[in-house]
């Protein structure tokens, strides 16, 4: 059989591992990574997340060592969750000014210095009994405007606490704009909002519920966007744009890089890409069975993120990923 040989032979760039890096069109920085840290009220030590293999709850007194080794692993920031010891209707505890959560940003901003930006999450799911990111009406369902109202004053306790960039993730209509208002008008006008802009409702973000004991009545599925649509997240994304956020948000990120990609081409502010505890604990899950390289599926992961448009990219992994990246 006589084949006609190729002319073109793409596999020239590939022989070696030399030219394998020389002609990488995507490099992960360990600076783009964003590291996601739980703090429990009322812990004493660490407390391994079942779910989340690798991740702990962190006491209020271990959280600026936890920042310390995202700086010093060179992370560009840290993500601040908390678990309040109270919890009721109205989440007050996110507002209170020695609430755990803003607590928790005081000490991580002191720990942090120059060297690695704290952003705290803004939203009420993990302060309220019911579990919902806002405040419910006499019909059972979340109040946009009276949760907006809570938004503007949790925005106000987390600027005041110090932290650099707040993480709007409730998916309330108008929350970027209500938030930026508030801050400008106490002062705070160089705090950052980067706003969960398309936020899907995931079915990856099990893990989470259980690294934030949230127990959740019902579903988000009448505020978190249906994985169905497409146009919705970049419309949701111009929105949070145009009130005025600094950074847009799409997550999960891996079942969305289509939209990414878009919102990522339509915007002109950064775009950061969360890739969630289920996306992570997936992960961890199948290595520990032996049926996937962990440290492979993480870079991979990363470097999807990375490649579809995401500039800045949460991952629990993110300290292992600097030094795999260092070294890859
Ligand atoms: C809301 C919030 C959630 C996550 C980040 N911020 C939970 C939710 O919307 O249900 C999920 C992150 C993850 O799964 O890793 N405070």
């Amino acid at each position: 059989m006589s084949v006609p040989r190729p002319v073109r032979r793409p596999r020239r760039l590939r022989t070696t591992p030399a030219m394998r890096r020389l002609v990488r069109e995507t490099r992960v920085d360990p600076a783009q990574l964003v590291l996601p840290l739980f703090v429990r009220e009322g812990a004493d030590e660490a407390r391994p997340i079942d779910s989340m293999p690798g991740v702990s709850q962190h006491p209020l007194s271990g959280i600026g060592a936890q920042v310390r080794r995202a700086a010093d692993a060179g992370l560009g920031g840290v993500m601040l969750f908390a678990i309040p010891s109270t919890r009721d209707a109205m989440g007050s505890q996110a507002c209170a000014t020695d609430g755990i959560l803003n607590r928790a940003i005081a000490a991580s901003v002191d720990a942090a210095g120059d060297d690695v930006v704290v952003m705290a999450d803004l939203c009420l799911d993990e302060f309220t009994d019911h579990g919902h990111c806002g405040v419910l009406a006499s019909d059972g369902s979340v109040d946009n405007d009276a949760t907006l109202e809570i938004y503007a004053s949790m925005a106000l306790a987390q600027a005041e606490a110090g932290a650099h960039v707040l993480g709007l993730s409730g998916m309330m209509d108008g929350q970027v704009a209500a938030v930026r208002d508030a801050l400008d008008g106490a002062g705070h006008a160089s705090t950052s909002v980067l706003a969960y802009a398309a936020k899907y409702a995931s079915a990856a973000y099990g893990p989470f519920r259980d690294a934030v004991e949230s127990d959740l009545q019902g579903d988000r599925r009448a505020y978190q966007l249906d994985p169905a649509n497409g146009r919705e997240g970049i419309l949701e994304a111009a929105l949070d744009e145009a009130e005025g956020a600094d950074m847009l948000m799409v997550k999960p990120a891996l079942p969305y890089l289509d939209v990414l990609a878009e919102v990522a081409a339509a915007s002109a502010v950064p775009v950061a890409a969360y890739h969630v505890s289920g996306e992570y604990s997936q992960i961890e899950a199948a290595a520990e069975r032996g049926w996937i390289d962990r440290r492979a599926a993480h870079l991979e992961a990363v470097t999807s993120i990375a490649r579809a448009g995401g500039d800045i990219i949460l991952t629990y992994a993110a300290i292992e990923l600097a030094e795999w990246l260092r070294h890859q």
